[in-house]
């Protein structure tokens, strides 16, 4: 039985932290699933760690699912949520409604994710009313980095952490089960945790959020073209990769590789009939 939304929400009541996690492969999410994640985020930083784009805006709804597919075969026990790419959901309630609907019909999640607060509410509450659980997700969100001018602290001022509140109260009274804060100062991240009823789950937002997330390549220290502040690497695999590569590379160059170990006999018989 996979872990559904009034699990999560019961969580927040209960003062017990919510882990997450990104995945985008089947290998990876049997990973994090065996080790007892509840949330696994299919999140469209696929753009990023996996398709080498740069940033998010050029994934697609093709993209999305394709690792979705993979991700649900490979996780047999966490909820998982598919990130609504880029202008899939707000030009219009019925294209939100009908791409949320492919992440859950097509893909086989059970919950999406799509950025913004008051801005997408109407989205979010169709949504939710049509029967689709929706992780909101305000602060710094990716898809509007050019709007943001870069990855920066967000929610500083006065008025624009007035504004993530608003954005927080709009998410949690369309329906909303869970909410992103990403990179917010740890005290607004603290006071909108404090002021919702649904869980929070940050990344870079500090220690009082109801959860954490992170980019998987992140906290395994695969992905080197930056590294955020945010992020702690809990293992450099980069460094571990590539030593096994340059291993491998000499071994094969010098003929240690393969070894008797690693091939296959045959009869000796069959051998030497044959022509030579
Ligand atoms: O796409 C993603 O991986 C995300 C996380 C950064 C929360 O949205």
């Amino acid at each position: 039985m996979r872990i559904t939304i009034n699990q999560i929400k019961e969580m927040k009541l209960k003062g017990e932290k919510i882990t997450a996690l990104t995945a985008y492969d089947y290998t990876t999410a049997k990973i994090v699933d065996e080790a007892g994640i509840p949330l696994i985020l299919v999140g469209d930083t696929l753009g990023e760690v996996v398709l080498g784009y740069g940033s998010t805006i050029p994934v697609t709804m093709e993209d999305m699912l394709h690792h979705i597919k993979a991700v649900v075969r490979g996780a047999k026990r966490a909820m998982i949520i598919g990130d609504m790419p880029f202008m899939t959901y707000h030009v219009s309630v019925s294209d939100a409604l009908k791409n949320a609907a492919r992440f859950i019909q097509e893909g086989g999640a059970q919950a999406v994710k799509l950025e913004g607060g008051v801005i997408v509410a109407d989205k979010v509450q169709r949504i939710v009313e049509c029967g689709i659980p929706v992780m909101g997700h305000i602060g710094l969100t990716a898809q509007s980095i050019n709007q943001l001018g870069g990855h920066k602290i967000q929610g500083k001022t006065p008025e624009a952490a007035a504004r993530l509140i608003k954005d927080a109260l709009a998410l949690e009274k369309a329906g909303a089960f869970a909410i992103v804060l990403e990179t917010v100062p740890a005290p607004l991240a603290a006071l909108i945790t404090k002021k919702v009823g649904i869980p929070t789950i940050g990344i870079g937002a500090g220690i009082n959020c109801d959860g954490q997330i992170l980019v998987v390549h992140d906290m395994l220290g695969s992905f080197t073209d930056f590294v955020p502040k945010h992020a702690k690497q809990y293992v450099k695999l980069a460094d571990i990769m590539s030593s096994a590569v340059t291993e491998y590379h000499n071994e094969v160059k010098s003929g240690k590789f393969p070894t008797e170990a690693h091939s296959f006999p045959m009869d000796e018989s069959v051998l030497a009939g044959l022509d030579k």
